[in-house]
């Protein structure tokens, strides 16, 4: 690692690559329309984001810190009563509230696997998946995007070469996946994962922080509307919700074992109460936002017309909101967005490390908070874009 007298050069090393990080405020975007949001209902957005005043009023006597982690007293009503609903909601044993999502996927994952335990694991699984992963020092297999067929393939030659299948506590196997992957705009088929998972004895735990509130039945996400139940069901409530934090649902043990043992649950201090209280009206909200996920859904396929008339190759991201034009070198992206920002639009370029080497793109998240208008308008700039490259 380099020391801290390196770290200017290195910074100026990553800016002549088109690799760093700016930090866009929120008054950057004044006057731009914005497709950078993950709040795909639109709830964030100015007239429809604020708290409503009759639940707001309860808060003003709340406090702003829960003053403990949530095993030495830091337990408030309103972390209870979230986890309560989305017991009730997805229709599960339990609940855990966690104060991010990124919190929910290292806790969970770095609590339920070991050294001894294997895993599958989707090659662009986001981040706070990986991390739990590592930190779990579990092994695993990394497979091909979506292709759950190479999956068992890669599982089947692992046991050929000495790992034992996963009969014992202790010796788990479990399929890692999104259900709705952040920067593609695409998913896995839950039902063949589910099916692989009975068949081959795996467990299959499922990202939905990207999916839960959009897709579904009351925005279950994809696991309900494919009639699919996770062991392990992660949800994530800073995107289509509009609120933050996370939560890791399953049965009951699954709860307790991660209040014991899910580090950055334990370690930390629980959400704030005010937070929570926010959180809770966003998420009743959330369930019965039936128009607002209509609108999302039939924006986003206008979307992809549009661009497909434009000529703009979408990848294999195919359906919902998010929505990637792969450009591939950082400076293809950094410019184009620069371009879209001088024309009205704010749609940020992503880079590595959070996509792969040569993959920068546009990420568009199209919200129901948008007009067809911009949209269109926003496909014709990107087509006249490509069409010059
Ligand atoms: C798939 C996925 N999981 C987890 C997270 C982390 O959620 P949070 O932003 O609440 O920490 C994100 C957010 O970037 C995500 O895209």
């Amino acid at each position: 690692m380099p020391g801290l007298a390196d770290l200017p050069e290195l910074l100026e090393d990553l800016r002549s690559h088109g690799l760093l990080r700016d930090a866009w405020a929120d008054q950057d975007a004044e006057g731009l329309v914005d497709f950078t949001l993950n709040d795909t209902l639109g709830f964030r957005r100015p007239r429809s984001g604020t708290v409503s005043r009759e639940t707001s009023r309860g808060w003003e006597q709340e406090r702003p810190g829960a003053g403990a982690s949530r095993l030495l007293g830091g337990t408030h009503e309103s972390h209870l009563q979230v986890e309560r609903l989305l017991t009730e909601w997805l229709e599960a044993e339990s609940a855990l509230l966690f104060s991010s999502g990124y919190a929910a996927n290292v806790g969970a994952l770095g609590a339920l696997l070991g050294p001894d335990d294997l895993v599958l694991s989707d090659a662009l699984n986001h981040a706070s998946l990986i991390d739990g992963i590592r930190l779990s020092r579990a092994r695993t297999i990394i497979f091909p995007h979506l292709d759950l067929s190479a999956a068992a393939r890669m599982y089947k030659a692992s046991i050929s070469e000495g790992h034992p299948p996963s009969t014992r506590i202790r010796r788990a196997t479990w399929l890692v996946l999104e259900s709705y992957y952040s920067m593609d705009g695409d998913s896995p088929d839950l039902k063949k994962a589910r099916e692989l998972c009975d068949e081959l004895g795996w467990n299959l735990y499922v990202d939905e922080a990207h999916a839960f509130g959009l897709f579904g039945p009351e925005g279950r996400g994809l696991s309900a509307a494919a009639g699919v139940r996770p062991d392990v069901l992660m949800l994530g409530f800073g995107k289509a919700a509009g609120g933050a934090g996370g939560a890791v649902l399953g049965v009951r043990a699954l709860r307790e074992w991660l209040w014991n043992r899910a580090r950055s649950f334990v370690f930390s201090t629980a959400p704030s109460p005010v937070g929570t209280w926010a959180l809770l009206d966003t998420l009743r909200r959330t369930r019965t936002a039936d128009r607002e996920r209509a609108r999302s859904v039939a924006l986003s396929s206008f979307f992809r017309e549009a661009l497909e008339r434009e000529g703009v190759s979408l990848g294999t991201g195919t359906h919902g909101p998010i929505v990637s034009v792969v450009l591939g070198e950082e400076k293809k992206a950094l410019e184009a967005a620069s371009r879209l920002k001088n024309q009205g639009f704010r749609v940020l370029p992503v880079r590595p490390p959070t996509v792969p080497k040569g993959t920068s793109r546009l990420r568009i998240t199209v919200s129901a908070a948008h007009e067809e208008v911009d949209l269109e308008r926003l496909a014709e700039e990107i087509g006249a874009i490509v069409r010059e490259w």
